[in-house]
């Protein structure tokens, strides 16, 4: 491939990422696993060997996706690439040298194991470089904060991994992809990144990955954690913090050298007079694990808890009882077969869970994961 195709094709790639996913069943093209597709050289040449250096990771999404009109914001459809979003932003060559690759090109719906596992190897690597500040991954808002949960999980090093999307097209007014794409690639480059773990960066907040989540479906005002707070904020363009790098209670590291494949782990919606057989459904269906967003602080019907405890009864698989309620906690209770998911939600929930039982932990082991992210006198706090 000539510089220059790579280059196309790269657009075609990052093009596709930061806007809102719109529900996109087909992927676009072939997924290119493996293949970086572009380098620093194809995007700004020569390099400049004083700025750092900063990796685009792009999984698919609508960073720059195009509408039929400018005051479009639904249904639009996915065309633009990396090559066009660095155009637009040509500020972000003045911050840092830029090679991306394409790990896939999906709506953030269809992210699944084998992006998540990919991109946790290739970033990895890529982080070991010396020459290598930080790292972006490019995602559709809709599931953006599960890939940066598990990335936070999963990637142990002090560099910073930036998540980034975008929730307009880039034809649209006031769309919010490239100044969300110049702020992730300046704090991917910034040395006070350091040492904060995955974060996750749009609409001028940095938040970080444990606990920030998507509150509205529409709006540009949508990742925050409502009570663990930001992280800091981007005046001007410049990433302000306001504390210290820390880590959050409870982050426990997976390594997940030679996985393959990840357990199936499904979310069960509580309602009034939830189902009783949705939880043998699950287990027929291969479930390896139940997270459900109980009613109120982790409930469920009483005919749906006698089915799930019969269910647990018989296969031992680990139910975690989450809320369905948009923020909220759910406490341990002593003797109790369900293991309580704490502060997080069903959806990050649904990923400690799928780390656990990946990494062989038994039912002890898991709940002290959940546990520890919630230290009380009876609760974790048993990993220094
Ligand atoms: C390289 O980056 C440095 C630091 O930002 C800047 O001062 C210098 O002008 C840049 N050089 C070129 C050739 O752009
Ligand atoms: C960025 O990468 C180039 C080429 O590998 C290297 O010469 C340069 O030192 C790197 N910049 C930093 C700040 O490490
Ligand atoms: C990049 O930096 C140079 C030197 O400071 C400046 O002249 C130029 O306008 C900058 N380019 C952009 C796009 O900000
Ligand atoms: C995950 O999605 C990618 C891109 O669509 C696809 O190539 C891959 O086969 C999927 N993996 C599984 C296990 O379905
Ligand atoms: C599950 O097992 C426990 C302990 O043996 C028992 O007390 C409970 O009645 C069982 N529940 C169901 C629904 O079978
Ligand atoms: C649901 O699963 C439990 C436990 O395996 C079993 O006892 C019960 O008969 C199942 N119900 C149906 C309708 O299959």
């Amino acid at each position: 491939m000539s510089p220059l195709k790579s280059v196309t094709a790269l657009v075609a790639l990052v093009a596709s990422t930061l806007a809102i996913p719109v529900p996109s069943p087909e992927p676009l093209s072939e997924p290119q696993h493996l293949h970086k597709l572009f380098t620093r050289q194809d995007v700004q040449s020569p390099i400049n060997g004083s700025l750092p250096n900063v990796t685009i990771f792009a999984t698919g999404g609508t960073i720059a996706s195009q509408g039929s009109s400018n005051t479009q914001t639904v249904g639009y459809s996915i065309g633009l690439g990396v090559q066009q979003i660095v155009d637009a932003v040509p500020e972000i060559l003045n911050i840092s040298n830029i090679a991306g690759y394409q790990v896939s090109n999906v709506g953030s719906g269809s992210i699944n194991e084998t992006i998540l596992l990919e991109l946790n190897s290739l970033i990895t690597a890529e982080l070991e470089k010396d020459d290598i500040a930080g790292v972006i991954i490019t995602h559709g808002t809709d599931t953006l904060e599960e890939t940066a949960f598990f990335m936070d999980l999963t990637i142990d090093s002090p560099k910073p991994v930036i998540c980034v999307g975008a929730m307009r097209p880039a034809t649209a007014l006031s769309a919010d992809g490239p100044l969300n794409l110049l702020q992730a690639v300046t704090l991917a480059a910034s040395p006070n990144a350091l040492g904060r773990g995955t974060m996750i960066t749009l609409n001028d907040r940095i938040g970080s990955a444990f606990y920030t989540t998507k509150n509205n479906a529409n709006s540009l005002d949508t990742f925050y954690s409502t009570e663990a707070g930001q992280l800091g904020f981007f005046i001007n363009q410049v990433p302000y913090f306001y504390y210290e790098p820390a880590k959050p209670i409870g982050l426990t590291h997976f390594d997940l050298a030679g996985m393959t494949t990840l357990p199936q782990i499904d979310i069960l919606y509580a309602h009034q007079d939830m189902d009783a057989l949705l939880f043998n459904s699950s287990v027929q269906n291969g479930a390896e694990g139940i997270v459900y967003a109980g009613v109120g602080a982790g409930g469920m019907s009483s005919k749906a808890s006698v089915a799930a405890e019969a269910v647990y009864n018989e296969t031992g698989i680990p139910m975690v009882a989450s809320h369905r309620s948009a923020d909220g906690f759910v406490p341990a209770d002593d003797g109790d077969y369900i293991i309580a998911s704490g502060f997080f939600n069903p959806q990050k929930a649904r990923i400690l869970l799928q780390l656990a039982v990946a990494s062989g932990f038994g039912e002890s082991e898991i709940r002290g994961v959940f546990a520890e992210s919630y230290p009380s006198p009876g609760g974790g706090m048993r990993r220094k």
